[in-house]
């Protein structure tokens, strides 16, 4: 076999150039030093890889930032840059199944993405650190990284910050230490993650420890946020976390990770909230009422099932993801003793049939729809009129047997219809079109 380079992208339909073809990663290990006072961020990136073919040269995914030096298994490698590809070719080839270690030094000023639909995300620049969160994109802006959710890698994150600010990553935290005026803060996520769900989030927080059912929690709230409305309604909601955990594990079997918390900023121009794994991070809007904060975070955790531990295959699957952590708010409600599911499902099934809302092929909304509120809610109706076709036993062993099948991995739609077929021994493909597959009001449940 000759040895050949790496494709340019993995193969997503939507996201052409995202993540890249020849190996798979094992592991990344950020080291990164941030300077609030001028946005500058200089990285040193290890990123261990299998190869799945005989490679001459490989592609990483980075946009912006300049690249000093790269080593190929110790040995200093050439690169070029096209957009957001760094083309990596080592000395010598790497035969496939041969695990390599990729050493990338850069530096630079993060970008921050923009979108007219979707407004500011990816690395936001805050008056004192940074907010990183963004999806589908984020990963690349910092660390270069075969960013694509079908690639999951573990992550230690080694964030340097000036004495005195707080470095909140995913997953364990692993302890800091001091010099010359700077911390630097680890952070290990053992459990196989997605890039986009990673985050280095830094600023003045002020940071919770606690395990709670054998999870390690972790929250961080912004300091000038303690004592104001905002920062009572998001401690009382983050206070609830292990509450709703216990009860989502009840529907969905156990939590996929070791460690749990969330995240909130001060910094209020974004308005979204994230799945980062183990960590979501809340824009500040979102604590402005119990009820409602109370529900995003269920929608957050439920996400760690479904959309982080179960990730997506491809892009166009991403009603796996916001239709089930949606469906999770439903059942959430319910529990609390306010509207029930089938009332949920109710209001939105009420929507008139010449609605744009029914015009959105939710099982395949492509790159623009991705966030579409019908991803979301029709999403969870989609759930709620499979629940009322399977009956209840066979929805709530379904609910469970999706989580723990893909545990850690990707998932497709083809895959839960299969599940879901299996499980309850019906042929579900004319429901799956009708709800997934149909610019059009489905028939009622
Ligand atoms: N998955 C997120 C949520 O459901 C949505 C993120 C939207 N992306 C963005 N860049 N605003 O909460
Ligand atoms: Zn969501």
């Amino acid at each position: 076999m000759a040895f050949a380079p790496g494709a340019a992208g993995v193969g997503d339909p939507y996201f052409p150039l995202d993540g890249n073809g020849g190996y798979d990663v094992l592991s990344y290990d950020l080291a990164v030093r941030y300077n609030p006072a001028n946005d500058v961020l200089v990285g040193a990136a290890t990123i261990r890889a299998n190869a799945t073919q005989d490679l001459s040269r490989f592609n990483l995914d980075l946009d912006g930032m300049s690249v000093r030096s790269i080593t190929v298994g110790g040995v200093p490698a050439q690169w070029s840059r096209d957009g957001g590809e760094l083309i990596i070719t080592p000395a010598a080839g790497i035969p496939q199944d041969v695990g390599f270690a990729t050493v990338v030094r850069y530096d630079g000023v993060p970008d921050t993405l923009g979108s007219p639909l979707l407004g500011i995300s990816g690395f936001m620049h805050t008056d004192d650190g940074a907010v990183v969160a963004g999806e589908p994109d984020v990963a690349a802006t910092w660390f270069p990284v075969n960013d694509h959710p079908s690639d999951k890698a573990s992550y230690t994150f080694r964030i340097t910050v000036p004495v005195g600010l707080e470095a909140v990553a995913n997953g364990i935290p692993r302890g800091r230490t001091s010099s010359g005026g700077w911390t630097t803060w680890t952070w290990q996520a053992v459990e196989p993650m997605a890039p986009y769900l990673s985050t280095a989030t830094i600023g003045d927080f002020d940071l919770r420890a606690y395990v709670a059912g054998g999870i390690r929690y972790v929250d961080a709230i912004d300091v000038d946020l303690i004592g104001t409305r905002t920062g009572n309604v998001a401690s009382e909601a983050f206070a609830r976390q292990p509450e709703i955990v216990d009860f989502l594990s009840g529907v969905f079997g156990g939590y996929p990770f070791s460690a749990a918390g969330g995240i909130v900023d001060d910094y209020g121009a974004f308005s979204f909230a994230l799945e980062n794994q183990t960590r979501p991070i809340y824009s500040r809007g979102f604590f402005s009422d119990a009820r409602f904060a109370e529900s995003v975070v269920a929608h957050e955790l439920a996400h760690q099932w479904y959309g982080d531990s179960v990730a997506v295959q491809a892009w166009q699957h991403i009603w796996l993801n916001e239709g089930f952590a949606t469906y999770a708010q439903w059942l959430w409600s319910e529990e609390e003793g306010f509207e029930t599911a089938a009332e949920t499902f109710a209001a939105h099934y009420s929507t008139g049939p010449n609605s744009p809302f029914w015009k959105v092929i939710i099982g395949d909304p492509g790159p623009d729809d991705l966030f579409d509120s019908a991803v979301y809610n029709r999403g969870a109706m989609t759930l709620h009129a499979l629940r009322e076709t399977i009956g209840d036993p066979d929805f709530f062993a379904l609910l469970p047997a999706w989580a723990q099948q893909q545990e850690t991995g990707n998932g497709t739609t083809a895959e839960f219809v299969a599940l879901a077929e299996q499980i309850s021994g019906q042929q579900l493909d004319a429901f799956f079109d009708d709800w997934l597959f149909t610019p059009a009001k489905p028939p009622a449940p």
